[in-house]
């Protein structure tokens, strides 16, 4: 990094608290480019003298306070490249990560989840490997967090143990090297290098670009930091990679730091100013997410495919009055989606029949996209106006009940006629069915549900356990059996059980 390079990071970095900070690490940059020529990395007292001599003419031809609001906002790639270039005195292949196993442990909040998924984001691309066994990692990360002295304490003790992890470590392999993420690193800086000696890499939750330089630092043997907060760092061009292949959520972060200043509270400190990541950048993760979940469904037995998806009406006009978000050609668009991405994939929907300003011409189009859709199964409801909500205020409730009545029964029509077709195509096939229980309107027959979540009616009757042949057994619910599908209506299928099985042996043909 050019030492200009750094006055610019001190000019954008924060007023308060992590000044200490800023200095610290401009220091040891300078020092660290000290072949340079002094005007470009000047001594603090000639710096002095000069700022007194020409500070009026500076002052009226310097950057304006607008300036500085334009800069805290400037766009995410400069900060990045800023940060990604090289330092002069690194080679490139240094900042490779050579496959070095990292393990990463986060403590605290949801935002320090999301802060591992991004460093792991950043140090996987730069060619480290990542270890959920501690015993071979030759990178120990800590994700800390500051909030309450416990917090600290935890990971004071958790340093302790790691310390004599790296006394044992046979000479034969790499040094391994720890190194303190986020909050913990920021509030206490230095403190902890000088601490713990084994600490070999800072970095504040601001730092993470910085990781595989400062890891490369730490691999000549130095301790290295950055501790530098940022006005705009929202890590915005960065895809956060889900840590716990296991994990049954996803946090997508939508900003970081706090303003808020609440009195008893450090995180303004530790995480710096309040800034808000580009929605762009917020939309193209969630879209992801939702590829993964569509990827999971299609993949897994035992997720069933089966997706809602309220339409609500098939016209872009009344879409737009009723505030969704999206037109019919959108709907449209993600259903196909949806369709290729999970082959056999059951939709269902809800409907709203007269809204406000709804025309014979809106209606056809809802009824249109019932039938392109073909939903499997659907809930449709009459237009009843609701108190403080926008429409309430705003618009009129002008389709007369008739109307609204007779709209209602034309769509469940074709719903029916639709989903009936759709529920013929798995007469003749032999599903796989979650036995639920008895049947609601007959007791010698189950009911359970396909992988459409259709429900499947069949006599209640003895039949062959896969698991253990030769076995008769009856159905209990939470079984999974196998049922030939004979008939099929708009809102059933029914047929006869084959056999009782499980979900790994289950050989369903349809
Ligand atoms: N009138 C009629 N249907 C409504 N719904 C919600 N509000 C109303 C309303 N005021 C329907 C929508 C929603 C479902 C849960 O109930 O279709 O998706």
């Amino acid at each position: 990094m050019h030492p200009l390079q750094c006055v610019l990071q001190v000019q954008r970095s924060l007023g308060w608290g992590p000044l200490a900070s800023v200095s610290w690490l401009s220091l040891r940059m300078c020092r660290a480019h000290s072949s340079l020529s002094s005007t470009t990395c000047p001594s603090p007292e000639r710096q002095e003298d000069g700022a007194r001599k020409d500070f009026s003419s500076r002052l009226a031809t310097g950057p304006t306070f607008q300036h500085f609001l334009k800069s805290a906002s400037a766009p995410q790639e400069k900060l990045s490249s800023e940060v990604e270039d090289p330092p002069p005195y690194l080679m490139m292949d240094e900042l490779l990560g050579r496959e070095r196993k990292v393990y990463l442990e986060t403590y605290g909040c949801q935002m320090n989840v999301n802060d591992t998924e991004i460093a792991w984001s950043i140090l996987q691309k730069s060619g480290y490997l990542r270890t959920s066994n501690l015993q071979e990692a030759d990178v120990i990360l800590l994700v800390t967090c500051s909030i309450r002295e416990k917090a600290e304490q935890t990971i004071w003790n958790r340093l302790h143990q790691l310390k004599a992890l790296k006394t044992r470590r046979p000479r034969s392999r790499v040094p391994l090297r720890i190194g303190i993420l986020g909050c913990m690193a920021e509030r206490l800086k230095e403190e902890i290098l000088n601490r713990e000696k084994m600490v070999d890499v800072l970095a504040g939750p601001d730092a993470y670009r910085d990781l595989p330089r400062l890891l490369a630092v730490a691999e000549s043997g130095q301790q290295a930091a950055n501790v530098l907060l940022s006005l705009d760092e929202t890590y915005a061009d960065v895809m956060p990679v889900q840590t716990s292949p296991s994990a049954t959520s996803a946090f997508v972060s939508i900003m970081r730091g706090c303003d808020n200043m609440c009195s008893y509270c450090i995180v303004p400190f530790t995480r710096g100013r309040e800034r808000s990541r580009p929605v762009a950048s917020i939309l193209e993760e969630v879209k992801k997410l939702s590829e993964q979940v569509l990827q999971l469904i299609h993949e897994r037995d035992n997720i069933c495919k089966q997706i809602h998806l309220p339409a609500q009406s098939g016209s872009s006009r009344v879409l737009e009055a009723m505030r969704r978000g999206y037109s019919r050609e959108a709907y449209v668009e993600l259903v196909h989606h949806i369709k290729e991405s999970i082959p056999g994939v059951s939709l269902s929907s809800d409907f709203i029949a007269g809204f406000c300003g709804e025309t014979e011409e809106d209606h056809v189009q809802t009824v249109s996209l019932l039938r392109e859709v073909q939903y499997n199964m659907g809930f449709l409801f009459a237009y009843s106006m609701r108190q403080k909500t926008r429409a309430y205020h705003r618009l009129k409730d002008d389709v007369p009940e008739e109307v609204k009545l007779r709209r209602l029964e034309e769509l469940i029509t074709v719903f029916r006629e639709e989903a009936t077709k759709a529920n013929q195509m798995s007469v003749g096939c032999t599903q796989l069915v979650l036995v639920e229980g008895l049947s609601k309107r007959s007791a010698t027959d189950l009911c359970g549900r396909n992988d459409g979540n259709l429900k499947v009616i069949f006599p209640d009757a003895e039949m062959e356990d896969v698991s253990n042949p030769g076995l008769r057994v009856r159905a209990q619910p939470g079984d999974y059996v196998l049922v030939k599908i004979t008939s099929a209506s708009s809102q059933t299928l029914r047929g006869h059980v084959l056999c009782r099985t499980t979900l790994k042996d289950s050989s369903a043909n349809c």
